[in-house]
């Protein structure tokens, strides 16, 4: 995983909980390098599955909760931090087709070894949305908050329920979401 990421998970325990809570974490995970995390490099998955377990046991939190919260502060951090060309979008419905058209492509161009999530959509109503969630990292609680970042910062709420998952053993993970205007 992208080191952005790391960077944005930093920042998520210590604008909450503060620095002290970030530095307990990193003590109860020693096999994870001390040096800070930088954005271009690129760490082990399973680094950032052992911080966040980490940081459920000392919010006592479950993990789909912490991932959850995670996703929604990591959205406009995202959003910030890795430059995509900006685009004349201001619905969440077109923005969220753009991820896998246009966000995670040039993701893939601008950072080695880069490997965001695919998505492919169906699009039963103008103002309803499906998205089927592939990846092998299995983060789709992450996607949900991702999902909220996205309805606060276009203003526009977004029901959404999960109608398969991969943890459940379906194939993959499918979300179908309602938007509450059509773009
Ligand atoms: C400006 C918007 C966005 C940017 C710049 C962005 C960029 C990225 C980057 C850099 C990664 C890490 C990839 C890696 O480490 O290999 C990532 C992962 C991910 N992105 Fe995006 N992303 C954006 C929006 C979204 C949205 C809106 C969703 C879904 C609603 C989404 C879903 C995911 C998921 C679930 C992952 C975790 C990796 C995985 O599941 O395999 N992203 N994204």
């Amino acid at each position: 995983m992208k080191g952005v990421v790391f960077v944005i998970f930093e920042d998520f325990v210590v604008e909450n909980w503060g620095e002290e809570t970030f530095e307990d974490l990193m003590d109860l995970c020693p096999h994870i390098a001390s040096e800070p995390f930088v954005s271009p490099k690129t760490y082990p998955d399973n680094w950032m599955v052992d911080m966040l377990l980490a940081a459920c046991g000392k919010l006592n939190v479950t993990p789909d909760v912490a991932l959850r919260m995670f996703g929604k502060f990591a959205f406009s951090r995202l959003n910030q931090r890795v430059p995509v060309p900006a685009q004349d979008i201001s619905h969440p419905l077109p923005f969220l087709i753009s991820v896998h058209d246009v966000i995670h492509i040039e993701v893939r161009k601008m950072m080695d070894e880069a490997s965001p999530p695919n998505f492919t959509y169906e699009r039963p109503a103008p103002d309803q949305l499906i998205m089927h969630y592939h990846s092998k990292r299995q983060l789709c609680h992450l996607m949900e908050g991702l999902l909220e970042g996205v309805a606060e910062h276009f203003q526009v709420p977004i029901e959404y329920k999960q109608t398969s998952c991969t943890h459940r053993g379906d194939q993959n993970c499918v979300f179908w979401l309602q938007f509450a205007t059509a773009p």
